[in-house]
């Protein structure tokens, strides 16, 4: 769960690691890593980049050149993180690691994710057990900073790493706003979001793909009722959905099921490819099934007929099939 302890600025226990938002500069952090949002040069910059150098001190640009005389000739390649000592920082080590450039005509958003990944790697490889971002890209490289958040917080959290835990410094109060935002929407992790659905009783989960296995198309039907009556003039009621008892009774052992998870489920849908036919939901965590399936319920509430988009849309069918593999194949 998202557990907020007083002593923290924002901590957010997200199952194994701890991550925490700062407000403040990257340089006073007192991880074993801070991560330079530099370039490929390696050879310093502004921001960050020039925090760090001017912070650290010379020894780190020697180790910097050392690199790009050897292993990184033609510089680090977007993406990528490399290690060099931190100098004088309370810090251990420095990551160097290199954002892209924001770009709207080009999806660049692996290679912020990248960043991230390869600097959590190169951390576990020193035996690290905590390392401080700054928000990368988000500066001189014009990343949008909620944009940004989504996706590195999503990375980090889900990442396969021995970091125990992750600081975000973010340098003002809009990126620290930010960063709370995003991180309390994206709710419960993955891991986090399989543990409460494994400890749902066995026979609720057969309940459920008994009744969706007797589901007709008949049942699947979505009649509407109200709305103007033709030639009506004036306001009337909003026409509305009916669904059948049969597939009430699937939507109501879903909810039982406790699939609905708490997060910023508007967000999410928009970020999302597997919105709104469920497509690749089969090669997705089965915690996005349970994403999915609140997204349409939820939003059932907001616009009469979700539901019966997600009949239309296979979606429907995707969330019982991955739940469904996931109880006979994964589950714990
Ligand atoms: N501590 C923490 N965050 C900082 C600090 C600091 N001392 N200084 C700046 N920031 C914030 C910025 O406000 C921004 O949100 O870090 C984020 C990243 O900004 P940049 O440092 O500009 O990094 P980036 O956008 O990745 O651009 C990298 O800028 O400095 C050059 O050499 C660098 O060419 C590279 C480019």
């Amino acid at each position: 769960m998202l557990i907020l302890p007083e002593n923290a600025d924002h901590a957010g226990i997200l199952g194994r690691m701890k991550i925490t938002l700062v407000r403040g500069d990257i340089t006073q952090q007192a991880t074993d890593v801070v991560v330079n949002a530099a370039n490929s040069s390696l050879l310093g910059g502004g921001g960050v980049d020039g925090a760090i150098h001017r912070h650290g001190g010379p020894e780190i640009l020697a180790e910097c050149r050392q690199l790009r005389a050897s292993r990184y000739g033609k510089g680090l390649p977007t993406g990528q993180a490399v290690a060099t000592t931190a100098g004088k920082l309370p810090a251990r080590w420095v990551i160097h690691t290199v954002g892209p450039v924001h770009s709207v005509k080009e999806d660049r958003s692996g290679l912020l994710a990248s960043c991230y990944r390869e600097s959590l790697r190169v951390a576990d490889e020193l035996g690290a057990r905590s390392v401080a971002f700054p928000a990368i890209s988000t500066g001189v490289y014009r990343w949008p900073m909620e944009d940004a958040a989504r996706i590195v917080l999503g990375t980090v959290r889900s990442a396969d790493t021995r970091i125990d835990d992750v600081t975000f410094v973010l340098f003002d109060v809009e990126a620290y706003q930010t960063f709370e935002r995003v991180l309390r929407g994206l709710g419960p992790t993955d891991e986090e979001i399989e543990a409460v659905l494994a400890a749902r009783p066995s026979e609720h989960w057969e309940k459920l793909f008994a009744l969706a296995d007797a589901l007709t198309d008949a049942d699947l039907e979505v009649t509407w009722e109200g709305g103007p009556e033709p030639g009506e003039e004036g306001v009337s009621e909003m026409p509305h959905a009916i669904y059948s008892d049969a597939l009430d009774a699937v939507l109501s052992v879903l909810v039982g099921l406790q699939v609905i998870v708490p997060f910023d489920w508007s967000a999410w849908h928009r970020a999302t490819p597997l919105f709104p036919d469920g497509n690749g939901l089969d090669q997705a965590p089965v915690a996005d099934a349970a994403r999915l399936a609140t997204t349409f319920i939820r939003a059932e509430r907001f616009s009469e007929g979700t539901i019966q988009e997600a009949i239309q849309s296979g979606a429907l069918h995707a969330i019982l099939r991955r739940l469904r593999h996931w109880y006979q194949n994964e589950r714990q």
